[in-house]
Protein backbone atom coordinates (compact mmCIF):
# COMPACT_ATOMS: atom_id res chain seq x y z
CA UNK A 1 0.00 0.00 0.00
CA UNK A 2 1.21 3.41 -0.80
CA UNK A 3 1.58 5.43 2.77
CA UNK A 4 2.99 8.80 0.92
CA UNK A 5 -0.27 9.89 -0.11
CA UNK A 6 0.58 14.01 0.04
CA UNK A 7 -1.93 16.65 -0.50
CA UNK A 8 -2.24 19.33 -3.24
CA UNK A 9 -0.84 22.05 -1.62
CA UNK A 10 -2.96 24.74 -3.81
CA UNK A 11 -5.66 23.19 -2.04
CA UNK A 12 -3.98 22.63 1.48
CA UNK A 13 -1.87 25.43 2.49
CA UNK A 14 -0.24 25.08 5.54
CA UNK A 15 3.03 26.62 4.50
CA UNK A 16 5.41 27.61 6.99
CA UNK A 17 5.28 30.82 6.47
CA UNK A 18 1.29 30.96 7.04
CA UNK A 19 2.56 29.56 10.92
CA UNK A 20 3.52 33.20 11.93
CA UNK A 21 -0.16 34.52 10.44
CA UNK A 22 -1.82 31.83 12.67
CA UNK A 23 -0.51 32.90 15.81
CA UNK A 24 -1.13 36.51 15.21
CA UNK A 25 -4.75 35.45 13.99
CA UNK A 26 -5.05 33.44 17.08
CA UNK A 27 -3.59 35.69 19.43
CA UNK A 28 -6.37 38.45 17.83
CA UNK A 29 -9.39 36.53 18.38
CA UNK A 30 -8.09 35.32 22.29
CA UNK A 31 -7.57 39.41 22.67
CA UNK A 32 -10.76 40.69 21.26
CA UNK A 33 -12.89 37.40 23.29
CA UNK A 34 -10.93 38.31 26.36
CA UNK A 35 -11.78 42.13 25.82
CA UNK A 36 -15.32 41.23 25.22
CA UNK A 37 -15.78 38.90 28.37
CA UNK A 38 -13.65 41.39 30.85
CA UNK A 39 -16.57 44.29 29.70
CA UNK A 40 -19.42 42.31 29.93
CA UNK A 41 -18.17 41.02 33.49
CA UNK A 42 -17.35 44.62 34.78
CA UNK A 43 -20.07 46.54 32.87
CA UNK A 44 -22.81 44.14 33.18
CA UNK A 45 -24.82 45.99 36.14
CA UNK A 46 -24.19 49.07 34.30
CA UNK A 47 -25.54 47.98 30.88
CA UNK A 48 -28.43 46.88 32.53
CA UNK A 49 -29.49 50.13 34.39
CA UNK A 50 -32.29 52.03 32.78
CA UNK A 51 -31.63 55.43 30.72
CA UNK A 52 -32.99 57.20 33.73
CA UNK A 53 -30.63 55.47 36.50
CA UNK A 54 -27.44 55.12 34.43
CA UNK A 55 -25.70 58.47 35.97
CA UNK A 56 -26.26 57.82 39.14
CA UNK A 57 -23.64 54.71 38.94
CA UNK A 58 -20.02 54.98 39.97
CA UNK A 59 -19.54 53.52 36.53
CA UNK A 60 -21.10 56.27 34.57
CA UNK A 61 -18.28 58.72 33.91
CA UNK A 62 -15.78 55.27 32.55
CA UNK A 63 -18.59 53.70 30.32
CA UNK A 64 -20.65 56.04 29.18
CA UNK A 65 -19.94 56.68 25.24
CA UNK A 66 -18.28 59.94 25.90
CA UNK A 67 -16.80 58.32 29.20
CA UNK A 68 -13.03 57.44 29.97
CA UNK A 69 -13.52 53.67 28.43
CA UNK A 70 -16.46 54.49 26.41
CA UNK A 71 -14.70 56.69 23.90
CA UNK A 72 -11.75 54.63 24.11
CA UNK A 73 -13.56 51.84 22.94
CA UNK A 74 -14.95 54.40 20.29
CA UNK A 75 -11.25 55.15 19.24
CA UNK A 76 -10.77 51.37 18.99
CA UNK A 77 -13.80 50.86 17.02
CA UNK A 78 -12.63 54.01 14.49
CA UNK A 79 -9.47 51.77 14.03
CA UNK A 80 -10.76 48.85 13.07
CA UNK A 81 -13.28 50.66 11.21
CA UNK A 82 -10.44 51.96 9.17
CA UNK A 83 -8.47 48.68 9.31
CA UNK A 84 -11.30 46.93 7.49
CA UNK A 85 -11.88 48.84 4.62
CA UNK A 86 -8.26 48.39 4.12
CA UNK A 87 -9.30 44.70 2.33
CA UNK A 88 -11.36 46.39 -0.29
CA UNK A 89 -9.11 48.91 -0.62
CA UNK A 90 -5.92 47.11 -1.27
CA UNK A 91 -7.81 45.33 -4.01
CA UNK A 92 -7.57 49.10 -5.97
CA UNK A 93 -4.15 50.55 -4.60
CA UNK A 94 -1.27 48.37 -6.77
CA UNK A 95 1.32 49.15 -3.88
CA UNK A 96 -1.04 47.90 -0.98
CA UNK A 97 -1.99 45.03 -2.85
CA UNK A 98 1.75 43.76 -2.91
CA UNK A 99 1.69 43.77 0.78
CA UNK A 100 1.16 40.27 2.46
CA UNK A 101 -0.69 37.66 0.77
CA UNK A 102 -4.42 38.25 -0.23
CA UNK A 103 -5.37 35.28 2.35
CA UNK A 104 -3.80 36.88 4.98
CA UNK A 105 -5.66 40.46 4.92
CA UNK A 106 -9.05 38.80 4.42
CA UNK A 107 -8.44 36.61 7.62
CA UNK A 108 -7.63 39.90 9.45
CA UNK A 109 -10.80 41.76 7.96
CA UNK A 110 -12.94 38.79 8.89
CA UNK A 111 -11.42 38.86 12.63
CA UNK A 112 -11.95 42.24 12.71
CA UNK A 113 -15.38 42.72 11.12
CA UNK A 114 -16.77 39.85 13.60
CA UNK A 115 -14.84 42.08 16.90
CA UNK A 116 -15.89 45.36 15.87
CA UNK A 117 -19.68 45.41 16.20
CA UNK A 118 -19.06 44.42 20.13
CA UNK A 119 -16.92 46.87 20.19
CA UNK A 120 -19.06 49.86 18.73
CA UNK A 121 -21.58 47.90 21.18
CA UNK A 122 -19.63 48.54 24.17
CA UNK A 123 -18.73 51.92 22.89
CA UNK A 124 -22.65 52.93 22.68
CA UNK A 125 -23.35 51.53 26.20
CA UNK A 126 -25.64 49.34 24.08
CA UNK A 127 -28.12 52.18 23.09
CA UNK A 128 -28.69 52.68 19.66
CA UNK A 129 -30.45 55.81 18.44
CA UNK A 130 -30.26 57.71 15.66
CA UNK A 131 -27.71 58.36 12.71
CA UNK A 132 -25.11 56.24 14.60
CA UNK A 133 -27.42 53.51 15.63
CA UNK A 134 -28.59 53.29 12.26
CA UNK A 135 -24.74 52.47 11.59
CA UNK A 136 -24.42 50.18 13.86
CA UNK A 137 -27.28 48.07 13.03
CA UNK A 138 -25.99 48.08 9.32
CA UNK A 139 -22.59 47.39 10.52
CA UNK A 140 -24.32 43.99 12.26
CA UNK A 141 -26.29 42.80 8.84
CA UNK A 142 -23.05 43.33 7.01
CA UNK A 143 -21.17 41.58 9.81
CA UNK A 144 -23.34 38.64 9.81
CA UNK A 145 -23.69 38.61 5.62
CA UNK A 146 -19.93 38.19 6.19
CA UNK A 147 -20.08 34.77 7.61
CA UNK A 148 -22.34 33.66 4.58
CA UNK A 149 -19.75 35.24 2.32
CA UNK A 150 -16.72 33.88 3.57
CA UNK A 151 -18.15 30.16 3.45
CA UNK A 152 -18.92 31.13 0.12
CA UNK A 153 -15.29 32.30 -0.71
CA UNK A 154 -14.30 29.05 0.78
CA UNK A 155 -16.15 27.10 -1.99
CA UNK A 156 -14.61 28.72 -5.10
CA UNK A 157 -10.88 26.33 -5.09
CA UNK A 158 -7.72 29.52 -5.09
CA UNK A 159 -4.17 29.28 -5.31
CA UNK A 160 -2.44 30.13 -1.94
CA UNK A 161 -2.51 33.52 -3.55
CA UNK A 162 -6.34 33.35 -3.71
CA UNK A 163 -6.90 33.42 -7.26
CA UNK A 164 -9.23 31.03 -8.77
CA UNK A 165 -7.64 27.83 -9.89
CA UNK A 166 -9.15 27.19 -13.06
CA UNK A 167 -11.65 24.02 -14.14
CA UNK A 168 -8.33 22.27 -15.73
CA UNK A 169 -6.32 22.75 -12.83
CA UNK A 170 -9.29 21.82 -10.54
CA UNK A 171 -9.67 18.31 -12.69
CA UNK A 172 -6.07 17.88 -12.80
CA UNK A 173 -6.35 17.95 -8.96
CA UNK A 174 -8.76 15.76 -8.89
CA UNK A 175 -7.01 12.65 -11.04
CA UNK A 176 -4.52 13.29 -8.94
CA UNK A 177 -5.56 13.10 -5.86
CA UNK A 178 -8.18 10.29 -7.19
CA UNK A 179 -4.80 8.30 -8.12
CA UNK A 180 -2.81 8.21 -4.78
CA UNK A 181 -6.55 7.07 -3.20
CA UNK A 182 -6.89 3.97 -5.76
CA UNK A 183 -3.46 3.09 -4.36
CA UNK A 184 -4.00 3.08 -1.24
CA UNK A 185 -5.26 -0.13 0.47
CA UNK A 186 -6.13 0.98 3.99
CA UNK A 187 -9.57 2.36 3.72
CA UNK A 188 -12.68 0.32 1.74
CA UNK A 189 -13.13 1.63 -1.90
CA UNK A 190 -16.85 1.07 -0.96
CA UNK A 191 -16.41 3.72 1.77
CA UNK A 192 -14.49 5.48 -0.36
CA UNK A 193 -17.22 5.62 -3.31
CA UNK A 194 -19.72 6.91 -0.30
CA UNK A 195 -17.67 10.03 0.96
CA UNK A 196 -17.40 10.81 -2.81
CA UNK A 197 -21.26 10.41 -3.86
CA UNK A 198 -22.30 13.37 -4.77
CA UNK A 199 -25.42 14.77 -7.28
CA UNK A 200 -24.53 15.59 -10.72
CA UNK A 201 -23.81 18.62 -12.13
CA UNK A 202 -26.99 19.14 -14.07
CA UNK A 203 -29.39 18.48 -11.12
CA UNK A 204 -26.91 21.23 -8.79
CA UNK A 205 -27.90 23.80 -12.16
CA UNK A 206 -31.87 23.04 -11.77
CA UNK A 207 -32.12 23.98 -8.01
CA UNK A 208 -32.77 27.27 -7.03
CA UNK A 209 -30.09 28.88 -5.58
CA UNK A 210 -30.96 29.10 -1.71
CA UNK A 211 -31.65 25.14 -2.11
CA UNK A 212 -28.06 25.16 -3.81
CA UNK A 213 -26.69 27.04 -1.01
CA UNK A 214 -28.44 24.90 1.62
CA UNK A 215 -27.12 21.95 -0.33
CA UNK A 216 -23.53 22.70 -0.22
CA UNK A 217 -23.95 23.15 3.09
CA UNK A 218 -25.40 19.82 3.84
CA UNK A 219 -22.84 17.99 1.82
CA UNK A 220 -20.20 19.61 4.49
CA UNK A 221 -21.98 18.12 7.67
CA UNK A 222 -22.95 14.78 6.08
CA UNK A 223 -18.78 14.71 4.51
CA UNK A 224 -18.10 15.15 8.50
CA UNK A 225 -19.63 11.85 9.59
CA UNK A 226 -18.58 9.72 6.40
CA UNK A 227 -15.17 10.37 7.57
CA UNK A 228 -15.57 9.02 10.80
CA UNK A 229 -17.32 6.37 9.07
CA UNK A 230 -14.15 5.70 7.23
CA UNK A 231 -12.00 6.29 10.19
CA UNK A 232 -13.91 3.41 12.36
CA UNK A 233 -13.66 1.22 9.59
CA UNK A 234 -9.90 1.13 10.20
CA UNK A 235 -9.65 0.86 13.53
CA UNK A 236 -9.74 -1.91 16.04
CA UNK A 237 -13.17 -1.61 19.21
CA UNK A 238 -10.65 0.12 21.92
CA UNK A 239 -9.21 3.15 19.23
CA UNK A 240 -13.10 3.32 18.05
CA UNK A 241 -14.11 4.89 21.27
CA UNK A 242 -10.64 6.50 21.64
CA UNK A 243 -11.52 8.47 18.46
CA UNK A 244 -15.22 9.17 19.56
CA UNK A 245 -16.40 7.06 16.76
CA UNK A 246 -14.01 8.21 14.66
CA UNK A 247 -14.33 12.23 14.59
CA UNK A 248 -11.34 12.51 15.98
CA UNK A 249 -7.72 12.05 14.59
CA UNK A 250 -5.73 8.76 15.61
CA UNK A 251 -1.87 8.08 16.23
CA UNK A 252 -1.76 6.28 12.24
CA UNK A 253 0.39 9.32 10.15
CA UNK A 254 -0.60 6.49 7.50
CA UNK A 255 -4.14 6.51 8.21
CA UNK A 256 -4.56 10.14 8.74
CA UNK A 257 -2.92 11.05 5.76
CA UNK A 258 -5.22 8.69 3.26
CA UNK A 259 -8.00 10.23 5.20
CA UNK A 260 -7.07 14.10 4.58
CA UNK A 261 -6.82 13.07 0.99
CA UNK A 262 -9.95 11.50 1.26
CA UNK A 263 -11.51 14.18 2.86
CA UNK A 264 -9.57 16.52 0.61
CA UNK A 265 -10.96 14.92 -2.38
CA UNK A 266 -14.63 14.75 -1.62
CA UNK A 267 -14.13 18.56 -0.47
CA UNK A 268 -12.89 19.65 -4.01
CA UNK A 269 -15.72 16.87 -5.94
CA UNK A 270 -17.96 18.63 -3.80
CA UNK A 271 -16.94 22.06 -4.92
CA UNK A 272 -15.88 21.47 -8.42
CA UNK A 273 -19.61 20.23 -8.76
CA UNK A 274 -21.10 23.35 -7.22
CA UNK A 275 -18.75 25.53 -8.63
CA UNK A 276 -20.91 27.66 -11.17
CA UNK A 277 -23.99 28.06 -8.20
CA UNK A 278 -21.29 29.09 -5.40
CA UNK A 279 -19.90 31.93 -8.03
CA UNK A 280 -23.43 32.90 -9.01
CA UNK A 281 -23.88 33.18 -5.01
CA UNK A 282 -21.19 35.02 -4.16
CA UNK A 283 -20.86 37.50 -7.08
CA UNK A 284 -24.66 37.94 -5.90
CA UNK A 285 -23.41 38.69 -2.40
CA UNK A 286 -20.46 41.36 -3.13
CA UNK A 287 -23.16 43.52 -4.54
CA UNK A 288 -25.59 43.13 -1.34
CA UNK A 289 -22.34 43.25 0.80
CA UNK A 290 -20.27 46.54 -1.09
CA UNK A 291 -23.16 48.70 -0.59
CA UNK A 292 -24.49 48.02 2.80
CA UNK A 293 -21.06 48.14 3.77
CA UNK A 294 -20.33 51.96 2.26
CA UNK A 295 -23.42 53.47 3.29
CA UNK A 296 -22.72 51.90 6.81
CA UNK A 297 -19.10 53.85 6.36
CA UNK A 298 -21.00 57.00 5.63
CA UNK A 299 -23.47 56.79 8.41
CA UNK A 300 -19.93 55.93 11.06
CA UNK A 301 -18.26 59.29 9.56
CA UNK A 302 -21.47 61.34 9.68
CA UNK A 303 -21.60 60.14 13.24
CA UNK A 304 -17.90 60.53 13.85
CA UNK A 305 -17.79 64.09 12.56
CA UNK A 306 -21.18 65.29 14.84
CA UNK A 307 -19.60 64.13 17.94
CA UNK A 308 -15.81 65.85 16.40
CA UNK A 309 -18.23 68.93 15.84
CA UNK A 310 -19.79 68.79 19.54
CA UNK A 311 -16.24 68.89 21.05
CA UNK A 312 -15.96 65.13 22.47
CA UNK A 313 -12.23 64.79 21.35
C1 LIG B 1 -18.67 44.80 9.88
C2 LIG B 1 -17.88 45.18 9.11
C3 LIG B 1 -17.54 44.78 7.70
C4 LIG B 1 -17.43 45.64 6.67
C5 LIG B 1 -17.67 47.14 6.72
C6 LIG B 1 -17.06 44.88 5.51
C7 LIG B 1 -16.83 45.42 4.26
C8 LIG B 1 -16.41 44.73 3.16
C9 LIG B 1 -16.17 45.29 1.86
C10 LIG B 1 -16.36 46.76 1.50
C11 LIG B 1 -15.78 44.27 1.04
C12 LIG B 1 -15.39 44.37 -0.44
C13 LIG B 1 -16.57 44.04 -1.28
C14 LIG B 1 -16.21 44.02 -2.75
O1 LIG B 1 -15.07 44.35 -3.11
O2 LIG B 1 -17.09 43.69 -3.53
C15 LIG B 1 -15.77 43.07 1.81
C16 LIG B 1 -15.45 41.81 1.31
C17 LIG B 1 -15.56 40.66 2.04
N1 LIG B 1 -15.89 40.53 3.36
FE1 LIG B 1 -16.41 42.03 4.59
N2 LIG B 1 -16.98 43.56 5.84
C18 LIG B 1 -17.26 43.44 7.17
C19 LIG B 1 -17.27 42.28 7.90
C20 LIG B 1 -17.03 41.02 7.40
C21 LIG B 1 -17.12 39.79 8.16
C22 LIG B 1 -17.49 39.71 9.63
C23 LIG B 1 -16.82 38.77 7.31
C24 LIG B 1 -16.77 37.30 7.56
C25 LIG B 1 -17.16 36.68 8.63
C26 LIG B 1 -16.53 39.36 6.01
C27 LIG B 1 -16.19 38.65 4.89
C28 LIG B 1 -15.90 39.21 3.66
C29 LIG B 1 -15.58 38.43 2.49
C30 LIG B 1 -15.52 36.90 2.38
C31 LIG B 1 -15.36 39.35 1.46
C32 LIG B 1 -15.08 39.04 -0.02
C33 LIG B 1 -13.69 38.66 -0.22
C34 LIG B 1 -13.34 38.69 -1.70
O3 LIG B 1 -14.17 38.48 -2.57
O4 LIG B 1 -12.15 38.92 -1.97
N3 LIG B 1 -16.69 40.72 6.10
N4 LIG B 1 -16.16 43.36 3.07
Amino acid sequence: MSANVTLAPAVIAAAPADRGHRLRLVSGYVLAITLIVALTVYGLDYYTLSSADRPFSAKHALLKPSGAIGLKLGFLGLGMFFAIFLYPLRKRWAWLSRQGSARHWLDIHVLLGLAAPFVIAFHSSFKFGGFAGMAFWIMVAVSLSGIIGRYLYAQIPRRVNAAELTMKELQEMQTRLSGQLAKQDLLPQADLRSLLHLPSRERVEQLPMVVALAYMMVLDVVRAFRVAKLRRHALPIRQKLTTLLGFLPTRHPALERTIAAAREEASLAKRVVFLSRSQQVFHLWHVVHKPFSYSFALLALIHIVVVAMMGYF
